[in-house]
């Protein structure tokens, strides 16, 4: 008997996007079970669905043999249901223990004791050999750990099956090894894991069985025996993928944007973000930089845009000092594709439509007499754009948030890329991306790079820089500390360097 089995499971969003059809889904106890398809494929529906958060249209799921009804995640949990979404939710100015009992602090006496609690949260840390410090503050924590807080959080609620959507997105390549140890270490104790991952290296390496959702529908679960990543591959798609990503030698000309003496202060803590940063691109390369997040490159995508003012140094581009123009003024010269789709990259309220043609409505071509917008222009624009980067929608007039979280990322992608700016500066532009859409940008980065433009990639994937940059940085503790040439280096050391392991 399955420990978990997910029957028959429909999910129609109104008024009618089929986001799964029939599927099945069965979990072993103890076994590490990896759910893979396409952006929109239903995962995290799917898994919403077993965590009590969404309601499924019909289906039904029995555990252990018993069928039940899971109306809230707090009914999840009382069935040993829990799950770590991709955005943590936690509270930066708490301790770590206050995150993990939080609400849940009526179970130790009806009041906080502190000590006790923090001592309780710490014994099933170390139960684990999770190595984090209860008594931290949350904010001191890096990225890595605040996601093991978010699985402690669900240890401590007593959850038998641990569900990971995307746990790996934003992990280095040793960061993603500590969190494959720690994952095979809760199987070893009996937990059942759930691990949502687009990278099918990782599913190989850790699953027992692997289920392939596509379009809503289940495609098939298979032992992890004598399967390949081009098998699961085309299982995914419907279609064999080519991975093999040619690039040509760079051609570089001259310098489209120059970062000099860079200095930026934390105006809370007084404490350097950015020391003495000196970067250059050129036309025709891509220049990536690494570091595990935090380390300061989100600090400097944010001045070259104009967002953060630097406290000294300049920004240069195409010859021309912009240290003092506004974001407005920038956009004008600087594509760019934002880590925060849901809250920089798109806005929200607006249409798909609006979406795509924002910032292109500065252009002339958008204009139809004094200051209105040709619809009719920018609506066959929005079309050409969506058809050339594959984005799946129903109507230009819905709002992004119907849309799954790769193809919100495709509408700023498209946007972004179709404005012909000479400067692309793209922070994590693949985040949550399935394996086509991820390639098909790839294509695209080098496509741009060989039309001469400059690209300035930032990104917590090290086989995305390894891949793509034509040279690249190492950024760590606001410095730059090391400038590679990613053909002479493997990522494991690049990972040292981001790690301060090294030199
Ligand atoms: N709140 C919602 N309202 C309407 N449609 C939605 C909603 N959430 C998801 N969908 C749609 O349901 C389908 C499945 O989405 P889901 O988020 O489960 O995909 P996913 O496999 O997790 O994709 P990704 O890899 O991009 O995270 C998509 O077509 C998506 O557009
Ligand atoms: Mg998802």
């Amino acid at each position: 008997m399955a420990y978990i089995q997910m029957t028959k499971i429909y999910k129609i969003y109104p008024p009618n996007v089929v986001a799964l059809s029939g599927v099945d889904l069965s979990l072993d106890k103890g076994e590490i079970h990896s759910v893979i398809g396409e952006n929109g494929a239903g995962k995290s529906t799917l898994m919403k669905i077993l965590y009590g958060m969404i309601k499924p249209s019909s289906g039904e799921i029995m555990v252990n043999g018993q069928r039940v009804q899971i109306t809230s995640p707090l009914e999840a949990i009382k069935l040993g249901i829990g799950m770590v979404h991709q955005e943590f939710m936690l509270i930066p100015s708490f301790h770590v223990y206050e995150n993990v009992i939080l609400g849940q602090e009526k179970s130790i006496a009806g009041f906080i004791k502190k000590k006790q609690a923090a001592n309780h949260v710490q014994e099933i840390i170390d139960r684990y050999g999770f190595k984090i410090d209860s008594n931290k503050l949350v904010s001191q924590l890096s990225v890595a750990a605040q996601q093991k807080v978010e699985i402690i959080k669900q240890l401590y609620r007593k959850a038998d099956i641990l569900i990971l959507d995307e746990p790996t997105a934003v992990l280095t390549p040793q960061e993603s090894d500590e969190l494959f140890e720690q994952i095979i270490e809760l199987k070893r104790q009996g937990k059942t894991i759930v691990f949502i991952s687009h990278k099918l290296d990782e599913v190989l390496k850790i699953s027992d069985r692997i289920t392939v959702l596509r379009k809503g529908q289940k495609i098939a679960t298979v032992e992890n025996k004598n399967i390949s990543a081009a098998e699961l591959a085309k299982m995914m798609i419907g279609r064999p993928l080519s991975y093999q990503i040619k690039k040509s030698q760079s051609k570089p000309k001259r310098e489209i944007l120059s970062v000099e003496n860079l200095s930026v202060r934390s105006r809370k803590s007084d404490k350097e973000i950015l020391s003495d940063v000196n970067i250059y691109v050129r036309n025709g390369e891509v220049v990536g930089i690494a570091g595990i997040e935090g380390n300061g490159q989100y600090e400097l995508v944010q001045c070259i845009i104009g967002k953060i003012k630097p406290d000294s140094g300049r920004i240069v581009i195409n010859n021309a000092d912009v240290t003092a123009l506004s974001i407005r003024e920038r956009r004008r010269i600087i594509s760019y594709v934002p880590q925060d789709r849901k809250y920089v990259g798109l806005a929200l309220k607006a249409t798909i439509l609006e979406n795509l043609i924002m910032t292109h409505h500065l252009k002339k071509e958008f204009h139809k007499g004094f200051l209105s917008l040709n619809w009719k222009k920018a609506k066959s624009h929005a079309k050409d754009v969506t058809k050339q980067f594959e984005v799946i929608y129903r109507d230009l007039d819905e709002q992004p948030m119907v849309l799954s979280g790769g193809n919100q990322q495709k509408v700023v992608v498209a946007r972004e890329f179709s404005l012909g700016s000479d400067l692309i500066v793209l922070d994590q532009p693949t985040r949550g991306l399935d394996i086509a859409s991820t390639e098909y940008i790839h294509r695209l980065i080098l496509e741009m790079r060989n039309a001469d433009k400059g690209i300035l990639l930032v990104s917590a994937d090290l086989d995305e820089l390894m891949q793509l940059s034509d040279r690249l940085y190492v950024i760590r503790d606001g410095r730059i500390v090391a400038h590679f040439d990613p053909n002479e280096v493997d990522a494991h050391t690049v990972g040292t360097y981001m790690l301060g392991a090294a030199g």
